[in-house]
């Protein structure tokens, strides 16, 4: 094959020295190369946009098309309830497709599309929005109207994007879940958003397999009385029962309806999404976005993270539109700037391990946005699958989910970016809607492991308990102005949202979540989460909602989860599971457990252990101590145990977890 990388290693050995040689480097400047095409090179930047936030932030909603100009920018009277552009109307689906095709862009590729199976379709964006069009008729003949919430639960295929614009363009503000949650939690899901249809596909492919999806949707959520449509695409040649009255085919819908559908001008606080995301306790929370200030928050960030060039940039982003990153820099983002995207169906390891090098050499991809677990995934399996393809297009990276290990970082530097291409670490959350902190990659020097600063715009800030701020060294960090695409509610909950974002220090502070170090150059080391939430993968977990699936089970008296250091995932599931009676614990029951977790939430929050306690170690009060759980799993000293009800359950479960990591 080709050997045209500008990579200087060929082999593990010569991998191994490049590491260390890189190991020393403490800051990577930005390469020169970059810095003369970068879109951003004036480190006035910053300062312009904080003196005047909202000055800034008005310029860049501008950079949309608007129905109905805004004349307020920022309506503060009321925090922690912001709104952005209140008076302004516009719409998400307008500013995806018709502007663009109108400026006579309508050939250009929106998506090129891989499917599992090899199948390859460009889509662009002509074609995008037609079947938008057809699909948000097809919707309103179903009887689904403006503020309607429309679940979406569909494999990684062009349909996803179609049906979130199709909802877009109605104002019907949708719930994606995504694929590899059970069909339990998508009904959950649907019921509490009280979801008035919903998208879905007959069978899903996964690495080679097919399952049925609409016959589990039928099996779980037939009975939900809010639904009234489940529109399905015929995707995998999988037969399903299509209840009269109720079920479409997507083809069908599409077919059936009339071309043209005006987008609607909506007001800039109308509902974009509700995205579910784990909390600290058993109930998923239901993240709302707008759509003014969050479409204005992703296309600019996209647009200047990226170092977008539309017209000549191949942008590829490896989530999954289930998640956040999807929504917003597979879907809104990069259709907002008009630029060229690839989709890909499958795993990173189907049909081979080099399939994803393959895709960058095949579409030319010139930024590649992935998560750190996948770098690790791909460190593990050697050099030689990226070795085997022409990388050369790429131009930057960047990464998001957790925090990046040091040598994972340097890998992708070395390996796929060649040394050439900067990498951009970036942090933020479901909650923030878009990037927040971030390198701008033509402008600010990195050092790998940090997401170095936030953004124009964007105030970021560590603080102690007491609320000071810490300059430097480690604290909570927070964030300490309203931004565009922030979360505006908990759907349905304003006071849950009060309380789990500004009780603690007021509601201008909004309380992230994440403990972070800042060093001696401002720059923002994230450490990980101070709540109970597990990050698998870059995936969000909540102890709570894992344990009430294991408790759920009917062998099961107790369990207790907390997270322990993963090479791979970054962090992995332990549970301590207390049994019924005299129950024993072995192999076949664990396996019964997370055959049980996997059909409550899903495959990715099955436990990867689970160590059997005759008891736990509980306070006089009767909580669960998770903290020492905590430190034993993570292989710490444990703390004060003279608090504790029976100090000899410790040691006892100290003693099984270091058993377990010997053998
Ligand atoms: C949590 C948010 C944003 C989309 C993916 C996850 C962690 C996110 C980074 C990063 C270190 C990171 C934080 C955050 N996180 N990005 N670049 N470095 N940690 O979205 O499920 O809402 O999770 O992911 O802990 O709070 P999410």
């Amino acid at each position: 094959m080709t050997d045209t990388t500008t990579s200087r290693i060929h082999n593990d050995e010569a991998l191994e020295s490049t590491l260390e040689e890189l190991m020393k480097v403490e800051r990577f400047e930005v390469p020169e190369g970059f810095r003369d095409q970068a879109n951003i090179t004036d480190p006035d930047v910053y300062a312009e946009a904080n003196a005047d936030p909202e000055a800034y932030w008005a310029r860049r909603a501008r950079e949309l098309h608007w129905h109905t100009p805004f004349t307020t920018v920022l309506d503060e009277s009321n925090p922690p309830f912001y709104k952005w552009f209140q008076d302004g109307e516009l719409n998400v689906s307008y500013n995806c497709l018709d502007r663009h095709v109108e400026a006579g862009n309508g050939a250009r590729v929106a998506y090129h599309w891989l499917g599992e199976e090899g199948e390859e379709r460009a889509i662009t964006y002509a074609d995008l929005h037609r079947d938008v069009q057809l699909l948000a008729n097809g919707l309103k003949d179903q009887g689904v109207q403006r503020g309607d919430v429309v679940g979406i639960f569909l494999p990684m295929i062009p349909q996803v994007a179609v049906a979130m614009l199709a909802c877009a363009r109605i104002g019907a503000p949708h719930n994606v879940v995504f694929g590899g949650f059970s069909p339990e939690s998508v009904a959950e899901r649907m019921e509490v958003s009280e979801a008035r249809a919903l998208i879905t596909v007959d069978g899903a492919r996964r690495k080679g397999k097919v399952a049925g999806i609409k016959s589990e949707v039928d099996r779980v959520m037939g009975h939900l009385a809010s639904l009234k449509t489940i529109v399905v695409v015929n995707h995998a040649g999988v037969d399903c029962a299509m209840q009269e009255g109720r079920d479409v085919w997507y083809e069908d819908l599409l077919s059936s309806s009339a071309p043209d559908c005006p987008a609607e001008a909506l007001p800039a606080e109308h509902p974009l999404y509700i995205l579910y995301s784990s909390g600290s306790t058993a109930k998923p929370k239901g993240i709302q976005h707008t759509t003014g200030g969050y479409l204005t928050g992703v296309a600019a960030t996209h647009r200047d993270v990226f170092d977008l060039k539309p017209e000549s940039d191949v942008f590829w982003c490896s989530a999954d539109v289930g998640w956040v990153t999807g929504h917003s820099y597979i879907v809104y983002g990069p259709l907002a700037n008009g630029c060229t995207s690839v989709m890909y169906e499958g795993a990173p390891d189907y049909p081979h391990k080099g399939i994803w090098w393959e895709i960058i050499q095949r579409y030319g991809v010139t930024k590649f946005y992935t998560a750190p677990t996948a770098i690790r995934a791909c460190m593990k399996w050697g050099v030689e699958y990226p070795n085997k393809y022409d990388l050369s297009s790429l131009r930057l990276l960047g990464t998001v989910g957790e925090p990046i290990n040091p040598k994972a970082w340097l890998w992708y530097h070395a390996v796929v970016g060649g040394e050439r291409c900067p990498i951009v670490d970036t942090w933020w959350q479901t909650e923030t809607g878009h990037i927040m902190i971030s390198p701008l990659a033509g402008l600010v020097a990195t050092k790998p492991g940090s997401a170095t600063r936030a953004l124009p715009g964007i105030s970021a800030a560590l603080v102690d308990q007491d609320g000071n701020e810490i300059t430097e060294g480690t604290g909570i960090l927070v964030l300490t102005r309203p931004w565009p695409g922030m979360l505006r509610t908990l759907y349905g909950d304003d006071d849950r949202y009060v309380s789990t974002y500004f009780e603690r220090f007021g509601p201008k502070t909004y309380v992230v979540g994440d403990a972070a170090r800042r060093d001696s150059d401002g720059y923002f080391w994230i450490i990980g989460r101070t709540d109970d939430v597990i990050n698998v993968s870059g995936h969000r977990l909540s102890t709570a909602e894992v344990e009430s699936a294991i408790v759920a089970h009917e062998k099961v008296a107790e369990a207790a989860v907390v997270p322990e250091p993963d090479e791979l995932t970054g962090q992995a599931i332990v549970a301590f599971v207390t049994l019924n009676g005299t129950l024993q614990g072995d192999d076949v029951v664990a396996e019964e457990i997370r055959t049980h977790v996997s059909v409550r939430i899903g495959k990715l929050a099955r436990p990867k252990s689970i160590i059997w306690a005759d008891d736990l170690p509980k306070t006089r009060s009767g909580k669960i101590m998770r903290r020492l759980l905590r430190d034993m799993a993570e292989g710490r000293e444990l703390g004060d145990v003279t608090t504790l009800r029976d100090p000899d359950v410790v040691e006892d479960l100290r003693q099984k977890t270091q058993a377990r990591k010997k053998s």
